[in-house]
């Protein structure tokens, strides 16, 4: 007998849970110093219209090749065309691969919680030290890790609506009050008003072809899209639902959480007269030092601001577990529970390597990389563009655009006025630019023995995995 497929609970529920995924490290952490960069304002514009042309387009069509088949990734996209099968397999385990490295990061933040209260405000001068100790520490960032980690499998092993939903609905808001909090505090400093200008003011001096492939790739990554992620989410969407409405809302959701994450840090930033290029240190480095420099309520603020960042990041992780668990659970007819479990094992594994990579396991490399920088590379670099252009392609070229006007329409019972623009941007303008995106970010990998591993593993998906999934 066919199980009951699960689904969302509610609309919001939906909405909380993709906005959830796609709100993340991205936003909070790898946004303010990508726009720090590239030049602040002008990098914003830019991204701004990559992600409501090209990331918003893609989100339908990932929503649409999920719910069209309610099967996640891997089922969804074999069930049209068992050639494109590979799509599915390369969302997975890119997902996969993310989880290798995230939950380090995610431990991160939680550890940045606590050391907000026991003394790491109380000398700005040892904030890059602590930071670069604690990372390379063999024993204190698993711990952390493993406490990520866990929260991640509790949360995906209660399911869509018991687990994943809940957890959106209550700390999605939570975030966005917190963000909100520091925004008003750091726009109220003497001597914010510099940071505003450089978010606001675009300055396009600073624009160059890498511009537009830094805010093309920074749209997908915190857009969630090229993982099969956005396919498993929208696999769970019950029939009355508006794709192009719904896509409409995370994409915008995601957009805000990011420009509130600038207007949290810029304007504090410039403020204390800090460097706004700092790379990616930006958020352990220099929002502490924001703080402590800021005196007493600063130990709560940092406290805040890492608290949103954990809850950030859980949420992203969490829909990541998801895909790879979705698969199991479809393609192999595994119970969520041991999926879960099997999967969170094996991350467990990755993610120690990955932590272990900063410090006492620096020497030891794959493909010319540790492995946090492993799995980082490999999926932000090679398979989320991919994968991207491959769905974009897919929509456009596989599926029937008749099948496609009913998805988005719901039968004809609600409006898309926009159906043939979308189509277009699907069928053309989004793999051609998409393309020219992806092969700059390939070149420009430093490992070639990875770049080649990464584009061999895909050829190898390509031809293979007809018979694996
Ligand atoms: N969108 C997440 C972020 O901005 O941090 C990262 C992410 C989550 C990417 C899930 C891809 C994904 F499937």
């Amino acid at each position: 007998m066919q199980q009951q497929r699960e689904n969302w609970g509610s609309r919001l529920g939906f909405i909380m849970a993709a906005a959830g995924s796609a709100v993340g490290l991205g936003n909070i952490w790898r946004f303010p110093y990508t726009a720090g960069e590239n030049g602040g304002g002008a990098f914003i514009l830019i991204y701004l219209g990559f992600v409501f042309v090209i990331g918003l387009s893609v989100m339908i069509a990932e929503f649409s090749v999920g719910r069209s088949t309610n099967l996640a990734a891997v089922g969804a996209f074999k069930k049209y065309n068992s050639n494109w099968t590979f799509v599915g397999v390369l969302g997975v385990l890119s997902s996969f691969f993310i989880m290798g490295f995230y939950p380090v990061v995610g431990g991160w933040a939680l550890a940045y919680i606590v050391k907000s209260f026991t003394g790491l405000m109380s000398s700005v001068e040892a904030i890059p030290g602590v930071f670069d100790a604690f990372i390379g520490n063999p024993v204190e960032p698993l711990i952390w890790m493993l406490v990520f980690l866990a929260l991640n499998i509790a949360i995906v092993v209660k399911g869509i609506s018991g687990g994943i939903e809940k957890a959106g609905k209550v700390l999605m808001p939570l975030l966005f009050a917190l963000l909100v909090l520091l925004s008003i505090r750091s726009v109220s400093l003497p001597g914010a008003g510099a940071g505003l200008d450089f978010l606001l003011k675009p300055d396009f001096s600073k624009v160059n072809g890498e511009t537009f492939l830094a805010a093309l790739g920074q749209a997908f990554f915190s857009l969630s899209l090229g993982m099969g992620a956005m396919v498993t989410y929208g696999s769970y969407l019950s029939r009355e639902e508006n794709l192009p409405q719904n896509a409409f809302i995370v994409t915008t959701l995601d957009t805000l959480v990011a420009l509130l994450a600038g207007v949290a840090i810029f304007p504090a930033l410039f403020a204390f007269g800090l460097e706004p290029a700092a790379g990616p240190g930006l958020v352990f480095v220099v929002v502490p030092t924001i703080f402590a420099e800021m005196g007493g309520l600063g130990t709560i603020f940092s406290a805040l601001f890492f608290i949103a960042l954990a809850v950030a990041a859980l949420t992203s992780s969490v829909s990541l577990l998801e895909t790879v668990t979705a698969y199991f659970i479809d393609q192999r007819g595994m119970s969520r529970k041991k999926a879960v479990y099997l999967m969170g094992a094996a991350m467990v594994v990755t993610n120690i390597l990955a932590s272990l990579s900063l410090g006492v396991m620096s020497g030891v490399t794959i493909f010319g990389a540790g492995f946090f920088d492993f799995f980082d590379i490999l999926t932000d670099k090679i398979f989320l563009a991919i994968g991207g252009m491959l769905v974009s392609l897919f929509a456009g070229w596989v599926m029937k655009k008749d099948v496609l006007e009913k998805e988005l329409t719901n039968g004809g019972e609600t409006k898309f006025g926009l159906f043939n623009i979308w189509f277009v941007l699907v069928k053309y303008v989004n793999p051609i630019a998409i393309f020219f995106v992806a092969i700059a970010g390939i070149i420009s990998i430093t490992q070639t023995s990875l770049m080649i591993f990464g584009l061999v593993l895909i050829a190898a998906l390509a031809i293979f995995s007809k018979k694996l999934a």
